[in-house]
């Protein structure tokens, strides 16, 4: 569904963040990428959602050679994102968050959105539908008119997992949804993303909770020092006494 082939990243300063790494995301599956800080897996996201310039290699998105196409261009296709900081407009309403992800909504109405605080004009348009809809399936409509800022680490995720989904993405790539999340909320997000794997969406998680990477991907990649150190099913990777040195290589 998604592929990097030989990804290299050199970043200004001439720092070689990916150093010829290959990933293949397969269709409705979850697939993880994790590894020491600094090994190069946000970076690989942004390469394959076109926000990271790539110095080599190349991204297929469903067959088709997208490489020299932008983020905007791929979102159209398909692919959306959330990122390991939250990016919510915190000063906006939940609602008004996951409404203003829908890329075909007019300037217009975003500004209205954005003036009528608190009061957002109800009309039950397909945005708005599809947006309680979501918010109804993690339990955040009841805080629809809540500013985003006052929303714990773990609901901040789940709107962003929304937000990503009003695109109607074929892939959605996560980094780090568990970061900042309380860890007994974790199951929600963990909860959510099964049933949308089951509804056929493919996914790539980055993650440093092993935990929910156990609980989520069919297929795992460990990537160290910009490239693939080993592949496989959770248990075989975490099996491997190469991984196992690449994470104490990291804390030491
Ligand atoms: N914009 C940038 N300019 C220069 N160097 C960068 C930039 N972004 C990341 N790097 C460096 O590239 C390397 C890989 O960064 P990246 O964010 O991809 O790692 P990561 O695997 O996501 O780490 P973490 O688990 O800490 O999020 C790091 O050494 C980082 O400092
Ligand atoms: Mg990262």
């Amino acid at each position: 569904m998604l592929e990097a082939r030989d990804v290299r990243v050199v970043y200004e300063g001439g720092f070689t963040a990916l150093a010829g790494a290959s990933v293949t995301l397969a269709a409705g599956r979850v697939t993880g990428l994790i590894g020491p800080n600094g090994a190069g897996k946000s970076t690989l996201f942004g390469v394959l959602a076109g926000a990271v310039r790539a110095a080599g290699g190349e991204v297929r998105l469903a067959g088709e050679a997208v490489t020299r196409h932008g983020p905007v261009w791929r979102a159209r296709r398909g692919l959306a994102r959330t990122f390991q900081l939250s990016r919510e407009l915190a000063s906006l309403s939940v609602l008004e968050n996951v409404l203003v992800a829908k890329p075909a909504m007019s300037g217009e109405r975003l500004l209205s959105l954005v003036f009528a605080r608190g009061a957002v004009r109800r009309e039950e348009d397909a945005a708005h539908e599809k947006a309680r809809a979501l918010l109804q399936r993690v339990d955040l409509w009841k805080l629809a008119d809540v500013p985003a800022g006052s929303l714990s680490g773990g609901q901040k995720k789940l709107l962003e997992i929304c937000r990503a989904l009003m695109l109607d993405p074929r892939i959605v790539l996560m980094d780090e949804p568990s970061a900042g999340v309380n860890p007994t909320r974790i199951g929600e997000i963990v909860e959510f993303v099964k049933a949308l794997r089951e509804e056929g969406t493919t996914f790539g998680l980055v993650e440093h909770n092993m935990g929910m990477v156990r609980a989520l991907c069919d297929h795992v990649y460990v990537l160290a020092e910009g490239r693939v150190l080993t592949e496989g099913s959770f248990d075989h990777v975490i099996a491997d006494t190469q991984v196992a040195s690449a994470y104490l290589g990291a804390q030491a």
